[in-house]
């Protein structure tokens, strides 16, 4: 068990239950029922679509609030979720070899705000290492897209990162042992378009083991994609969002500073 609440700034403790690493939530503090991902929802999108191990991927809380936060999260337009990814491989009857992905999130778009950019979102890391891959495309609708920028972004606890509009974005934890725990502030009122990355067989590039480390492999449903430039989370952009406080109490300290968020 790992007590999360200082890093959080809420009462969360990570925890190791049989579907993998998990979030046991204080008391008090609300939030929806969590979701989870299983290897199987994942088919579309992995480069060998036979893994069936691990089972159990990552899972979601959303909308994570303290009752007295409630009024005021809702007429900001935001919601505050937390997820944990498992650490490991995914590969067939869980014999890992070189050259199968490391564990990684479905990945998705976000869509079109009024002002012709897609919506931002804030990821705070939490609790262990991972990465971010960002996928800067020209036009998120268009299959194939045109891949204008690749962002493998590497971040640990502590970093608190802004993904700019026209990005996909798809955690990776590419490790055998160790979770990872993020937080994200996003706008509520819209819909996370899945069906882009899925109709691509995932994003331009595979994370995938090898040995201890990570390498890149081109998906070759891609017609092109720019080679990666591999970026330190700390080195990100953040905006003016205020420093050395978890990402939850950031936005009550200057919710003005969200407001980008929003209207984008
Ligand atoms: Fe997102």
């Amino acid at each position: 068990m790992v007590d999360l609440t200082e890093r959080v700034g809420l009462p969360v403790k990570l925890v190791r239950a049989e579907e993998g690493w998990q979030l046991e939530i204080g008391d008090g503090v609300l939030h929806e029922k969590p979701a989870v991902r299983l290897i199987s929802d994942l088919k579309p999108v992995m480069k060998n679509p036979e893994a069936n191990t691990p089972r159990w991927l990552y899972w979601m809380y959303r909308d994570v609030r303290l009752p007295e936060h409630e009024a005021q999260i809702a007429a900001s337009g935001l919601r505050y979720d937390l997820t944990v990814f498992n650490p490991g491989v995914l590969c067939v009857d869980g014999n890992p070899k070189d050259g199968d992905e490391w564990n990684k999130a479905a990945g998705h778009y976000h869509p079109y705000a009024r002002s012709g950019v897609t919506f931002p979102e804030v990821y705070e890391v939490v609790y262990g290492r991972g990465m971010f891959l960002l996928q800067f495309v020209e036009d998120v609708f268009s299959i194939p897209p045109k891949v204008n920028r690749f962002v493998i972004l590497e971040v640990q606890a502590g970093d608190l990162l802004v993904l700019p509009p026209n990005c996909a974005h798809i955690a990776v934890v590419p490790n055998a042992t160790e979770p990872m725990v993020t937080s994200n502030w996003v706008a509520r009122a819209f819909d996370s378009q899945y069906s882009p990355i899925r109709l691509m067989k995932g994003a331009a590039y595979y994370i995938v083991k090898s040995g201890d480390s990570y390498a890149w492999e081109r998906n070759p449903t891609y017609p092109e994609a720019p080679e990666p430039e591999v970026v330190k989370g700390c080195e990100w952009e953040r905006r003016d969002l205020p420093k050395g406080i978890p990402a939850y109490k950031a936005f009550f300290e200057d919710p003005k500073a969200f407001e980008f968020l929003v209207r984008p």
